[in-house]
């Protein structure tokens, strides 16, 4: 899966951002060790605490249809949906992705853009995670 396509698709999910609170629209589109896309948008709440985020709607999405593996997901986000910085994924969600994704090779691309990103493994954005392993499991694929 090219970046550019991962890339598009976190953008055309970005519509169905359900933000009325915050205003904050976030999308994420992930993609699986066999080249499968599962989007994802940030879902909010009246009473603020049940709000998902974008990039938990699409592993939530993934892992409840069988899906454990995962190469890399795409996150854009911003104010009323104008993509103008780079929306980092937030702590609980680097920890979801700690625990169905190698560190090592797990990419996370924060685009601006389908020109305009940046490229991370998720071990550069949770150092020293907490994960699977520490709790004796060698796998949890
Ligand atoms: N949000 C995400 O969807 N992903 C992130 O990684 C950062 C925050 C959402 C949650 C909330 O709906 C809005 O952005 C403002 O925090």
């Amino acid at each position: 899966m090219d970046n550019k396509k991962l890339i598009k698709a976190a953008i055309d999910t970005l519509q169905y951002s359900y933000a009325p609170y915050s205003d904050f629209k976030v999308a994420a589109a992930l993609v699986t060790s066999e080249d499968e896309v599962y989007t994802g948008c940030n879902i909010e709440n009246a009473s603020y605490t049940p709000t998902n985020c974008a990039e938990r709607t699409a592993f939530f999405k993934a892992v409840s249809e069988g899906k454990r593996k995962f190469k890399a997901i795409a996150i854009v986000g911003g104010k009323s949906g104008i993509l103008d910085h780079y929306c980092a994924p937030c702590g609980v969600c680097r920890q979801v992705m700690m625990e169905f994704c190698d560190p090592e090779t797990f990419i996370v691309l924060l685009a601006k853009s389908e020109e305009e990103y940046k490229t991370y493994t998720l071990k550069e954005l949770l150092p020293e995670g907490f994960g699977p392993v520490d709790l004796g499991k060698e796998s949890n694929l």
